[in-house]
């Protein structure tokens, strides 16, 4: 047990799928996962281990932002040794190539500040995917026919920017989506030398205004699901 995971040691699996919505870590195992297990529920946070394809994997929340990301991460990391952690979860679109349902693979992720930058200080770190992670989603998602883009995204602090003016820069310089947790994950993966990746599927876009209805957000997730699952076992 840790001070946020309830697990005992050995209850949580190396490969750790990490959805921002607690209820969502229980949809995806009870969808995907053989004989899921709750093995956290400190402060609703869910978390289930299972099997899928023979191989044991856990799905636990995050929570929203990077400061309660950090904290999961972190515990997952060090106290239960996960070596494989995949964020799948929900961004706004930035380009106009990107379209609602799209799925964006982030290869890098910008951010202004996260709970890292207190030892970061000066340095403007680049929060980078693992190269092996990310070729598997690739693959599995243009096996599954998913419109992919593959590219950087920004990690926002805010929800509800108030800078038209960042979002604008963003943009031009190529981000695909902002979304509130992958430059923290990727960043505490280089510290601690484990592999993390986010997935992420556009549920709204910053320059139209569109949203993802509501009902096709179940079936986007479950997509984001079964790439981060081939991803991280691509040989099952
Ligand atoms: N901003 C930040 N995070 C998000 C967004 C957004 O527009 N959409 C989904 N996650």
């Amino acid at each position: 047990m840790t001070i946020h995971i309830g697990a005992n040691p050995g209850d949580i699996a190396q490969t750790v799928l990490m959805p921002g919505d607690p209820y969502r870590a229980k949809w995806a195992a009870l969808n995907f996962l053989n004989d899921a297990t709750l093995v956290n529920e400190v402060r609703g946070m869910l978390g289930y281990t299972g099997t899928w394809n023979g191989n044991r994997v856990t799905i636990q929340g995050s929570g929203m932002g990077m400061p309660s990301l950090s904290i999961y991460a972190n515990e997952l990391i060090t106290q239960y040794n996960a070596q494989t952690l995949i964020r799948i979860g929900s961004c706004g679109g930035m380009q106009p190539q990107v379209g609602i349902r799209d799925i964006i693979i982030a290869m890098t992720a910008s951010t202004i500040t996260s709970p890292s930058s207190g030892i970061l200080r000066e340095i403007n770190f680049a929060p980078t995917a693992d190269w092996s992670l990310l070729r598997a989603a690739v693959t599995a998602a243009e096996a599954k026919g998913s419109t992919t883009h593959i590219g950087g995204i920004y990690s926002s602090d805010v929800f509800y920017s108030e800078r038209p003016d960042l979002d604008e820069q963003l943009t031009r310089h190529g981000i695909l989506g902002v979304e509130m947790e992958a430059a923290e994950l990727y960043t505490l993966a280089a510290r601690h030398k484990r592999r993390a990746l986010a997935i992420l599927t556009v549920s709204d876009h910053l320059q139209t205004g569109e949203a993802l209805p509501a009902e096709d957000r179940e079936r986007s997730f479950g997509d984001m699901v079964e790439i981060a699952l081939q991803a991280a076992f691509p040989q099952s």
